[in-house]
């Protein structure tokens, strides 16, 4: 059986030489260095793990892209293309704190959506709701609203990922119910609305950590997991990959 997916978001961390110790333990580790894993770096660190997993089934992933599909006066982007000069395989978009903090709207995702399949990425699109939307009952119209986004890219190649916002970072991942509930709304809407095939994964993202991931990623609505802190530490990462 194929395996499950599982990225690491390392989001605003790395340097060169701390990127290389890292990288090494990964390699050494059979769980990690296989198929189905990969890394989201920081843009200055793109084409260091690109020649860093060189060889290896090892994927390199992005944070972002720029909502700009060709070169020009764009000053401070990157572009899909160039992500895929360097190596990269997926892309996120869409992360919570992009939006959080960078303002990301539904025409600017779109833009970005189209921008990666075009230059033969593979994005991975981030959904999830804040607390007062989950504890007002307002997950599932906040999760199918940002889900319509997709409709930029229908019947492309894409992997969506569940996170919870408040669950990222906080240490409370949510319930087995919560999470299975989640997913079987993503793939019900991804199928009914977008005509994607069964393939599509949803990955879970938020507080996985090696004592948990056993259980999350047991669930068969889960397509795999997007791991943020516990990407920066190799051995809990393998346990991670481990249970994928
Ligand atoms: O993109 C993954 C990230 O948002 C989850 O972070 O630290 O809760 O695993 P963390």
């Amino acid at each position: 059986m194929q395996n499950k997916l599982v990225l690491g978001n390392w989001k605003m961390n790395g340097r060169l030489a701390a990127n290389v110790a890292l990288v090494q333990a990964m390699l050494a580790d059979p769980d990690i260095n296989r198929d189905g894993v990969g890394i989201a770096a920081p843009f200055p660190y793109l084409a260091q793990l690109g020649q860093l997993f060189a060889g290896s089934p090892l994927a390199v992933a992005a944070q972002d892209v720029s909502r700009y599909a060709s070169d020009g006066a764009f000053t401070g982007e990157s572009s899909a293309a160039m992500l895929a000069d360097i190596g990269c395989r997926y892309v996120l978009i869409g992360h919570s704190e992009r939006r959080q903090y960078f303002g990301e709207n539904d025409a600017c995702l779109r833009d970005k959506l189209q921008a990666a399949v075009a230059a033969g990425l593979v994005p991975v699109y981030c959904v999830g709701e804040t607390l007062d939307e989950r504890e007002s009952g307002r997950f599932a119209d906040v999760v199918a609203e940002q889900l319509k986004t997709l409709d930029a890219i229908a019947g492309q190649e894409y992997v969506v990922a569940y996170e919870p916002v408040w669950a990222i970072g906080t240490g409370r991942v949510a319930s087995i119910e919560q999470i299975d509930a989640a997913h079987q709304l993503i793939r019900d809407r991804v199928l009914q609305c977008h005509g994607a095939s069964a393939s599509i994964r949803v990955l879970y993202g938020g507080s996985v950590k090696a004592d948990n991931a056993d259980a999350i990623l047991s669930l068969a609505s889960v397509g795999g997991a997007l791991v943020g802190g516990a990407s920066l530490e190799a051995k809990g990462f393998g346990k991670i990959c481990q249970s994928a």
